[in-house]
This record gives structure tokens, sequence and C-alpha cells, in this order.
């Protein structure tokens, strides 16, 4: 689901994502190129989505600020910052947005100040400490950063995601027909995802296919379901969420996020793996559990 490109876009870049609902990923340089490159990349596919002129104008502005800032996050660690730009569609019908992530490996924030939905104004004659506000200020709010993991090293470093999102007008008319249809090419779709950020040979799966029906379990606690075209994640402390096939892309996202958070918070909910039974819990159909536990206690391959 990932679409690893080189530092350019094709002429139709935009086009296949919009039509495969694949991610975008681009490696970015760790200098000051990076603004420049990611401006380029943003344009480029804002462009083939026939995004408004004014929303591409302030797409490429929030893009270039973000990809700016990863150059601080080499000033708090040894290790290279491996910037990314990681663009996708999320949603359906009229609601449909170019979801925009740039990923860098610091987890945290220079000198630990981690920026709010409300971001504070720089001092009128300050030279710097503006780009997140204007980020925040075209965006209207709808900005962010979560823990995730890279989608480019194949290892799944961790590291976080600084987005915004615009809406994007022609997407039903850009759409192709190549979602999954049944549960189980939903979550292979979903597993390979998963796998190339670091989760493989962690993840436990089982298939009902008569019921059309899939469980993927990350983590304890942490599930993935695909039933009847519906895809949902279960993780602690959150609220049950739901999303239709299109939106694998966005289903992998919230399941990274969720992980690195629950591993983040670790010291107060022990993570346990996938493997332990605990990882299903009430309301799994009892073929599929039954599956599921003979797999996690290895008594079938
Ligand atoms: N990707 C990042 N990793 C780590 N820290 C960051 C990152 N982005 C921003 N920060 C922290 O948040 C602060 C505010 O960022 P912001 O973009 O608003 O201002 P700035 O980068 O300092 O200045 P300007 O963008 O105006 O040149 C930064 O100074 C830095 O401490
Ligand atoms: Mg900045």
């Amino acid at each position: 689901m990932t679409a690893v490109l080189a530092g350019r876009t094709d002429m139709d870049d935009g086009l296949r994502m919009a039509q495969t609902r694949t991610c975008g990923a681009w490696a970015l340089p760790g200098d000051p190129t990076c603004a420049g490159i990611a401006r380029r990349l943003f344009r480029g596919v804002a462009d083939e989505l026939a995004l408004d002129r004014e929303a591409i104008d302030d797409g490429v502005t929030m893009v270039s600020e973000l990809a700016a800032n990863t150059l601080h996050a080499s000033q708090d660690q040894p290790l290279p910052v491996n910037p990314e730009l990681w663009l996708y569609l999320r949603g359906t019908g009229l609601r449909v947005e170019l979801v925009c992530k740039v990923f860098d490996t610091l987890p945290g924030w220079v000198r630990g100040n981690v920026p709010g939905r409300a971001v504070g104004r720089a001092p009128a004659d300050a030279m710097s400490g503006r780009g997140l506000e204007v980020v925040h200020e075209l965006s209207l709010g709808y900005w962010g950063h979560h823990l995730t993991r890279s989608r480019l090293s194949g290892t799944g470093i961790r590291g976080k995601a600084v987005w915004f999102a615009l809406p994007v007008p022609a997407a039903e008319a850009l759409a192709g027909a190549g979602h999954p249809i049944t549960a189980r090419d939903a979550m292979t779709e979903l597993e390979q995802d998963l796998s190339t950020r670091g989760f493989g040979g962690r993840l436990v799966r089982a298939d009902d296919h008569a019921a059309d029906m899939a469980v993927l379990s990350i983590a304890s606690g942490l599930t993935v379901w695909c039933r009847s075209a519906a895809a949902w994640l279960r993780a602690p402390g959150a609220a049950e969420q739901q999303w239709s096939y299109c939106d694998l892309v966005e289903v992998g996202e919230q399941a990274v996020q969720a992980h690195e958070m629950i591993v983040a918070t670790a010291d107060t909910f022990p993570l346990l793996d996938a493997t332990r039974t605990g990882a299903l819990t009430r309301g799994t159909p009892r073929r599929v559990h039954a599956a599921v536990q003979a797999r996690a206690t290895g008594s079938v391959s």
C-alpha cells in the first residue's frame, strides 16, 4: 500500500494514488534542500488531483514549513533524521481529502515544546517560531502530529509525523475500481502494509471466509477487523473507529499510531505480544477466536 517513489513526481503519481488509494512516500534529504523538494512533490500531486488553486498554494506553504522543521529534529539526536513525505487520500464520497504527512525519526520535540492545537503566537518582531503558527492558520486548525513508524526504512524505524489535510473536490471523478472486495483481500493488503513497517512476524491473523471476516491482532488489545466491506480498529483506551475498504491506508496509519502510543506509555500499560490470547476479546466469533488461539499457541502453522 506504500508506493515508494523517488525524489520526483511522475506525471500521473497523483492519479495513480487516487485510483488505487495507495500512499505515496518519498525520501526527503536531511538538509536545507528538503523544503524545496517537498514543495515540488506536493504541488505535482495536488495539481493532478485538481485541488483548488488556493488550497494548492496553502498546501505548498504548509508542507514547506513541515519539511524545513525536520532539520530541528537533527539537533536533538545523533541519528539521521531520514525525513519522508507521505501523501494519501482519506474519506469517501464528497468528503475526500488529501492527507500530507512529514515524518522524521525524532519521536519527540526539540526542547520538549510539543505544539498544541492552539499554537502560541510568536512575538511580532520574532525572526523564527512562526512555521507552525502558519500551518495552524492556513489549515484552520486542521493539522496535528502523532507517533508513527517510517514507511521507507523497511524496518519500521520509529519517529513522528506532522500532518495537515485539504479537500479534494474532484476525488470521485478520479477514483478507480481497485479496492478490495472481500475481507480476506482487504486484510492481506493491510497485513502487507504493516509488514513493511516492521510488524512482520508479529501479526496474528485469522480468517473466516464463510462469514467474509478477517481479524488481525497486532499486539495485546490492538486488533483490526474486516467484515462486509468495513474495517475497524480496537485499541486500548480509544473509541472504536470504522472505515470502508478504500481507507485501508488510514486504517494502517491509525493502527501504527495506536501501537506506538501504547509503547510510549508502556510503563502504565505493558504491551503484550499479539501471540497472547488476550489479544482477542468479547464478541469474537468462536470459530475465529479458536483459530487465533491455535496459532498463538503454535498448534497450527
Ligand atoms: N519536526 C520537528 N522536530 C522537533 N522539533 C520541532 C519540529 N518542528 C518544530 N519543532 C520545534 O517547534 C518549534 C516551533 O516550530 P516553528 O516551525 O513554529 O518555528 P521555527 O521552526 O523555530 O521557526 P520558523 O519556522 O519561523 O523558521 C521549533 O523551534 C522546534 O523547537
Ligand atoms: Mg519552522
